[in-house]
This record gives C-alpha cells, sequence and structure tokens, in this order.
C-alpha cells in the first residue's frame, strides 16, 4: 500500500501554523515527533514494505521529520518570552526592590555639615589630590618639620618636577583654596576624604574622612569658635554636652586647642570607651595662624580667623558604638542596614 507523505506533510504544517501558544505547538510536536507519534508509526511500517521500496521510504519519512522539526523550531522562536501557557497571577506578593540609602559616615558627614550649615557655615570641597604646597608649605608646615611625619601622605608622579602633587593628609589645604575663592569674610565646612599611610587596624585606616571648619573676618575670637563648637556638640550628642578645651599644637592655628566632650556613653562618669576619663576627644581648632592667611593672599593686619578639624568615623563610632574602623569599608549589608 504506497503511503502518501506529502498529505501528512501538509496536515502537520497546518497543525504548526494554527498553534497560537507555545503550549500548542508542543503538543504538535509530540503528535507528530514524539515516541509515538505519526512519524515513529510510519517508520513502523517500513518492515512491511516490499524491499525495493523500503530505502526510499525510509528516506522520505526522515526528511519530513528534519523538515517539521526545522518549522517547529522557526515556529517557536514567535512565542519566545510568552509565558508558554502558564497564568499569571497578579494577585501574588511583589518581590520589594532593594532600595539603597546613604553610607552611616555619609549621613554623619551630612548631619554635621547640616549643624553647621545652620550656624552660618557654608559648604565648600576641595580636590583629594592637593599640592605639597598647599597640604604643608602653605599651613606653616616647613619641609623638615618633625610635625609633618603625622601628617606625610601619598605621593603622585608628575612629569613637572616644580610642582609635586599628594593625596591631602588632611581637609586643612582646602583652607588655602576656600580663602582664595571666597574672599573674607567667609565662613566654610570642608568635608571629604584624607589618606595617611598608616598600617590599617581598629581604628587606623590609610582613608578616612575629615570635616574641616573655617570662618574669616575682621574681629573673630577664640569665644566665637567655642560658641560654634559648644552648639554643634549639643545638637551632635545630645544638649548638656559639655565640651573642654585643651592647649595643643597646630603649625596653621595659634594657639591651637584639642577638644573633648564629656562621654554621652556614660554621663561622663567613666566607661571602657572613654577610659573612665569621662571625656571623648573629637577634634583639633585653633585661631588661623597669620602664615596660612598670608600664603592664601589675605593680610593677616585686617584680618583674623577660627578653623578646626574632625574626623568623621570617629564622630560615627562614638556617635553608634561602633568599635572597628574597618567595619565602614567593608560592605557587609549586615551593618549597612541598620542605617
Ligand atoms: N588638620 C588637623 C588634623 O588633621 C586638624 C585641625 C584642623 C586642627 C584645623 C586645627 C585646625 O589633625
Amino acid at each position: 500500500m504506497p503511503v502518501d507523505l506529502r498529505s501528512f506533510e501538509q496536515e502537520a504544517r497546518a497543525a504548526i501554523e494554527a498553534a497560537a501558544d507555545g503550549r500548542a505547538l508542543n503538543d504538535v510536536r509530540v503528535r507528530y515527533l514524539g515516541r509515538k507519534g505519526v512519524l515513529q508509526e510510519l517508520m513502523g511500517r517500513i518492515p512491511a514494505l516490499p524491499l525495493e521500496e523500503r530505502r526510499g521510504f525510509g528516506a522520505a519519512v526522515n526528511g519530513l521529520k528534519k523538515a517539521l522539526e526545522e518549522a517547529i523550531e522557526t515556529k517557536g522562536r514567535a512565542f519566545e518570552g510568552q509565558t508558554d501557557g502558564r497564568v499569571l497571577d497578579v494577585t501574588l506578593p511583589g518581590l520589594r526592590p532593594l532600595t539603597g540609602r546613604r553610607h552611616p559616615l555619609m549621613q554623619v558627614e551630612q548631619e554635621i555639615c547640616a549643624i553647621f550649615g545652620r550656624l552660618g557655615l557654608k559648604v565648600f570641597r576641595g580636590p583629594e589630590v592637593e599640592t605639597e604646597f598647599n597640604n604643608f608649605e602653605a599651613l606653616n608646615i616647613p619641609l623638615e618639620h618633625p610635625s609633618r611625619d603625622a601628617f606625610d601622605t601619598f605621593y603622585i608622579k608628575t612629569p613637572d618636577k616644580g610642582r609635586k602633587l599628594l593625596l591631602r593628609s588632611h581637609t586643612s589645604p582646602s583652607q588655602i583654596r576656600a580663602l582664595k575663592q571666597c574672599p573674607p569674610p567667609m565662613a566654610v565646612v570642608v568635608p571629604g576624604r584624607v589618606y595617611r599611610p598608616d598600617a590599617v587596624d581598629a581604628s587606623h585606616s590609610f582613608m578616612f574622612h575629615q570635616v574641616e571648619g573655617l570662618a574669616v573676618d575682621t574681629d573673630i575670637r577664640f569665644s566665637d569658635l567655642k560658641g560654634v563648637l559648644i552648639a554643634f556638640a549639643a545638637e551632635m550628642f545630645g544638649a548638656g554636652t559639655k565640651l573642654r578645651f585643651r592647649p595643643s599644637f597646630f603649625p596653621f592655628t595659634e594657639p591651637s586647642a584639642e577638644v573633648d566632650v564629656s562621654c554621652f556613653i556614660c554621663g561622663a562618669k567613666g566607661c571602657s570607651v572613654c577610659k573612665q576619663s569621662g571625656w571623648l576627644e573629637i577634634l583639633g581648632c585653633g585661631m588661623v595662624h597669620p602664615h596660612v592667611l598670608r600664603s592664601a593672599g589675605v593680610d593677616p593686619r585686617r584680618w583674623r580667623g577660627y578653623a578646626f578639624g574632625m574626623g568623621v568615623e570617629r564622630i560615627a563610632m562614638l556617635k553608634y558604638g561602633i568599635h572597628d574602623i574597618r567595619l565602614f569599608f567593608e560592605n557587609d549589608l549586615r551593618l549597612l542596614e541598620q542605617f
């Protein structure tokens, strides 16, 4: 009995064309190409054929099989990306997208700047790559001065030997830039990253953040500095926070002081964080040295100012009871998600 493969082919192609989605197409594939499908069945007829027809018939069925596979694959591409017969259940609860937020250090930096902003100090930003002149000489730190060791930093190779560049070791060089760009009377805070070749441990990092403060006017006094810092501490650490000014030395301020706040963790009674002293050191400050004003082209006979500098990590660690500075830089969500 001769078999008309062409009518099978027509029928199969019509079924493929008619398939409306991936599931229907798969049904067609199973019906024709499956293990119990039409083509298998046709193959099964071969032994019953006269010897001289077997070879030709087998080849024809194989050719048909290839043709249908191709047709199904081509058709299937049209359904790619469709739900493949699965029903979209719009009542399922959605997946909550991960929302980003500011890093705790940036939150604290912002809070510091906002407090001083309310006191009239505007945000000024200076570059992290500084000239050796701004980072040292302009700030009255001469080449051989021992205090330079404490600030020494990463140098950057430049083709121009006369103009040495480095990663700033404190935000104080921005004092020079701020004074040149905003002639006095002026008052700014400068937040940003600083770099020091310190070995990393629980309280040191080769990179950390500072906020610098600078105000220059004709009649600025040490009492202005005290008033601004007392107001800052009350907002940052709570009303009733006391300040202690200890005489100190910085080449770019005279007189200079280091400032402690009364320990807000134990209420100044003495605990492990304040090492039983009741005080926590938070910043350095003083009256701007005439050399600094002169370096920036400001006449020290007419103008005077105060300056201060604080470490953002230190303040954040105290405020949130974080004992290891490295936690800020490890990007561990278990810490970051708490802020
Ligand atoms: N630049 C100093 C430091 O990094 C801090 C400071 C700033 C001190 C301004 C006095 C005035 O330690």
